[in-house]
């Protein structure tokens, strides 16, 4: 009787199905989970895409695994909204149990991201945002960060105007986390040679409503004036400050940031603006050119700074993928292996401090054409102070 059911066409079809979905369900957890929480609407949706390429071409060039194990992605689009992340993180970790989230652009939501990572001990990979936070107080084992803290870049620029022996500067940036620590940095750097930042402005991001802001650097008059603006933001910035004709007497300066992926809609308005990054357009080493060549076929278009990051990303996951052969789970393995990695990088190989920031060169950078072109390192091997750090 039990034989003659278990043969029942209904019962046979239930087992296949029972069966399949076992195998499914093993072949889904036999993959590499990668949530990506990045910006793909707004001000930041280029800088979103470009790090999503540059992470996928690095996976693609390992035959799509790390470590053996199939990547598999789920993607929510962060739209830099900080009032949203931390939801948006939930989702990822919680409905879509991801193995690693990698995000994202804007400082703000990167924030959220880092304690809801820390909260359910996830892994966070941070492929741009700079906040001073993630690599400071906020740090833990499970966080790492590809790309710099904003202190860096603005520090870099700091010390290269006083050397250049600008006195005075005004600063003009958006007032969120990134902008207000970019500005730190280049006034530590900066007041440390001599210099004096005599006034600071800024704006609520997303606005570009620069106008006003550029009628007061009229009356004020400094040798300088320092920006961090990025994406669409620093294209207009950089159309308003070239058509406000201040740059006879003002130079403008920046975190690489403002004419980064960047300088096809600046046009001649970018031309030879000074920026400090730790990447530039005609790097001459055999990482970047094989990166370089390889983006433009895939993509269509140049790499960037945040293709790098992305590209980067991937590296170091997969350097903690390959050491603990694929066992996401083994935390601790993993983690000592992405510590002490030293990473190939377009940018120049690069290593992470205890805090898992990049310690890397500072490039000066001289938009030339259409290029951001090296004229020289602004600041060797920079570490981040990663001040209120206790991991
Ligand atoms: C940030 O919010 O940290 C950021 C955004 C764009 C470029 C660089 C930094």
């Amino acid at each position: 009787m039990t034989a003659l059911r278990l043969r029942s066409p209904l019962s046979s079809t239930l087992l296949a199905t029972a069966l399949l979905s076992l195998a499914g369900g093993a072949c889904a957890q036999d993959k590499l989970k990668v949530g990506f929480m990045l910006p793909y609407t707004g001000t930041y949706a280029a800088l979103g895409v470009a790090i999503e390429n540059g992470f996928r071409q690095y996976v693609d060039e390992q035959g799509g695994k790390l470590g053996g194990r199939a990547v598999e992605y789920v993607k929510v689009d962060d739209e830099s909204d900080p009032s949203k992340a931390a939801d948006n993180a939930n989702k990822l970790v919680k409905r879509d149990n991801v193995d690693v989230m990698v995000g994202t652009v804007h400082s703000g939501v990167a924030m959220a991201m880092a304690k809801v990572a820390k909260d359910n001990n996830t892994l966070l990979i941070v492929p741009n945002a700079g906040a001073d936070a993630i690599t400071g107080p906020l740090c833990a084992p499970n966080i790492f960060r590809s790309s710099f803290s904003n202190w860096q870049t603005g520090f870099a620029m700091g010390k290269v105007a006083a050397e250049r022996k600008i006195k005075t500067a005004a600063t003009i940036t958006w007032k969120y986390a990134a902008g207000d620590e970019s500005v730190r940095g280049f006034k530590e750097g900066f007041e440390a040679g001599g210099g004096k930042v005599v006034k600071e402005m800024n704006l609520p991001f997303p606005n570009v409503e620069f106008q006003a802001l550029l009628t007061e650097v009229s009356s004020i008059k400094p040798d300088a004036v320092y920006t961090f603006f990025a994406g669409g933001g620093a294209v207009k910035f950089v159309k308003d400050w070239s058509a406000a004709g201040l740059g006879n007497s003002v130079k403008l300066i920046g975190s690489g940031f403002l004419t980064d992926g960047t300088l096809e809609a600046q046009g001649d308005a970018a031309k030879g603006l000074l920026t400090t990054l730790h990447y530039a357009d005609d790097l001459t080493n055999p990482k970047d050119k094989a990166f370089r060549l390889q983006y433009a076929k895939t993509y269509k278009l140049q790499p960037d700074v945040y293709a790098v990051q992305g590209y980067d990303a991937a590296q170091l996951l997969g350097a903690g993928m390959v050491a603990v052969k694929g066992d996401v789970k083994n935390r601790d393995g993993l983690v000592k292996a992405m510590e002490s990695a030293k990473i190939d990088s377009p940018r120049g190989p690069f290593t992470l401090s205890k805090a898992h920031n990049p310690v890397q060169d500072f490039y000066l950078r001289e938009v030339t054409g259409k290029v951001n072109k090296n004229v020289g390192i602004a600041v060797k091997g920079l570490a981040d102070p990663a001040r209120g750090c206790k991991a």
